[in-house]
């Protein structure tokens, strides 16, 4: 070391004394551990004011460089609502999660509306990454008891965050959704896995909203909600090897909520599997609403006992009563194609039901076998849903052409 300073101050040429430098500086220089900023990882501290310092000094780190914040295993973090914010002068930031991140039960939460738990906001190239170990758990069980969901945080949210990773974590018990990614393009998710009781209240694993290009791959999601929620705003969506259940499925919506106009386009879900879910690939939107929702495919999905496998909903009206109206959500260009296996209906297993003034077209079904546990449930239901079936048990005859 001595010697290499040495030489720099012999040569005294500058871009040689930058390597020097470079070589020089540890990993350490580019490496915060949580620790390293007082997060005792006893359980019972709140580590929240290490994890942000730690945060601002790998966000803050000299332009252009690549930084790291660890959080290590072995330990459990209590962290109180953090928010881990960019723009950071750092070209990309790996947050590496090994130990566990635990949050404070709701009676420490006060009455105030947080929004979220673990927050990242306007980070670029961010990855938050972990090996599967540690476990981000949301306490929520405290929030579930409570009733009132009203001020319950999503658990982790990441806005307006482009080129994201997001890998080999394990999600548990949300307070409210496990993962929320809004006005995000490009992102990469992989490897979660995300876990609530199927009775515990608006539990979605992740939920999608205003954002393009997205790849969600590989992760098993129990929960009492959706396991995977697409809203208005969002395109390009792929989603692959998915397991689902318990959970309501895969959803696209609820769009069209009071007038809102949606959009939603190029969804691609592929070779998942839906076990004893209330519902498997659903397609919901509100009376009244307006803007669509198109290009869409499901293609070799496998169903377990799944409740009501294959839905569109143009009537969605959960807790209330509600008029239908005249504008809607129009769907269209959606193929099933690939559907297999079991399903729990006590009514109909395929329910394509399509607002009267804004029809469903483009319906395609080719090879469906979904096999109903009662006899007499195996039956498909339309309205106002036009386009063509090949090859489907139970026979769909109700598509308009
Ligand atoms: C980065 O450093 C500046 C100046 O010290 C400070 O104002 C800013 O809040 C820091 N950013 C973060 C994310 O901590
Ligand atoms: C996502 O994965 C693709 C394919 O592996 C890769 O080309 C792309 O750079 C990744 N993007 C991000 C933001 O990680
Ligand atoms: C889905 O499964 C099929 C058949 O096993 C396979 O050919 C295809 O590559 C898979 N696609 C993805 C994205 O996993
Ligand atoms: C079952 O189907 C009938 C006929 O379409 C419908 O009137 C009824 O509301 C359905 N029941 C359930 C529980 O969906
Ligand atoms: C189909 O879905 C519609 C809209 O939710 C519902 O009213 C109807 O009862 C369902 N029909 C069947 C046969 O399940």
């Amino acid at each position: 070391m001595v010697y290499l300073l040495l030489l720099c101050g012999v040569v005294l040429e500058l871009s040689i004394v930058k390597c020097a430098r470079t070589r020089l500086g540890s990993s350490s220089d580019t490496t915060f551990d949580v620790t390293k900023f007082g997060a005792t990882g006893n359980g019972r501290t709140d580590d929240a004011k290490a994890f942000e310092s730690a945060w601002a000094a790998a966000c803050n780190k000299s332009l252009g460089t690549t930084s790291k914040v660890i959080v290590p295993s072995g330990s459990t973090f209590l962290v109180s609502s953090v928010k881990f914010a960019g723009p950071c002068n750092s070209r990309s930031i790996t947050f590496e999660i090994l130990g566990s991140i635990v949050a404070h039960p709701r009676e420490a939460w006060g009455n105030e509306d947080v929004g979220e738990w673990i927050f990242f906001h306007q980070v670029e190239g961010l990855s938050v990454v972990g090996n599967g170990q540690g476990v981000i758990d949301g306490q929520g069980d405290s929030w579930w008891r409570h009733g009132d969901q009203s001020n319950s945080p999503t658990a982790m949210r990441f806005s307006h965050c482009n080129n994201l990773h997001v890998s080999g974590l394990k999600h548990m018990n949300s307070q409210r959704n496990h993962i929320s990614i809004n006005g995000c393009n490009h992102a990469n998710i992989s490897n979660l896995h995300i876990t609530a009781p199927g009775t515990s209240p608006n539990t979605d694993g992740i939920d999608i909203s205003s954002s393009t290009n997205l790849n969600i791959q590989d992760c098993v999601m129990a929960t009492g909600d959706d396991c995977i929620a697409i809203n208005g705003g969002t395109s390009s969506v792929f989603i692959s090897r998915i397991t689902c259940g318990p959970g309501h499925g895969i959803s696209i919506g609820s769009l069209g909520k009071n007038g809102k106009h949606d959009e939603v386009e190029g969804i691609h879900v592929e070779n998942c599997s839906f076990i004893r879910t209330q519902n498997g690939v659903r397609i919901k939107s509100w009376q009244g609403g307006a803007g669509f929702a198109k290009n869409i495919v499901f293609s070799n999905i496998n169903f377990e006992s799944a409740d009501n496998p294959v839905i569109i909903d143009q009537y969605y009206c959960p807790h209330q009563t509600c008029n239908n109206k005249v504008s809607g959500v129009k769907v269209s260009n959606v193929r099933y194609s690939g559907l297999h296996g079991t399903s729990m209906a006590k009514n109909a297993t395929i329910n394509l039901s399509c607002s009267e003034t804004v029809p469903c077209t483009g319906i395609l079904l080719d090879n469906v076998n979904i096999k109903s546990v009662d006899a007499h449930a195996s039956l498909a239901h339309c309205t106002n849903a036009h386009g063509t079936a090949h090859a489907c048990t139970p026979a769909i005859n109700c598509l308009k052409s």
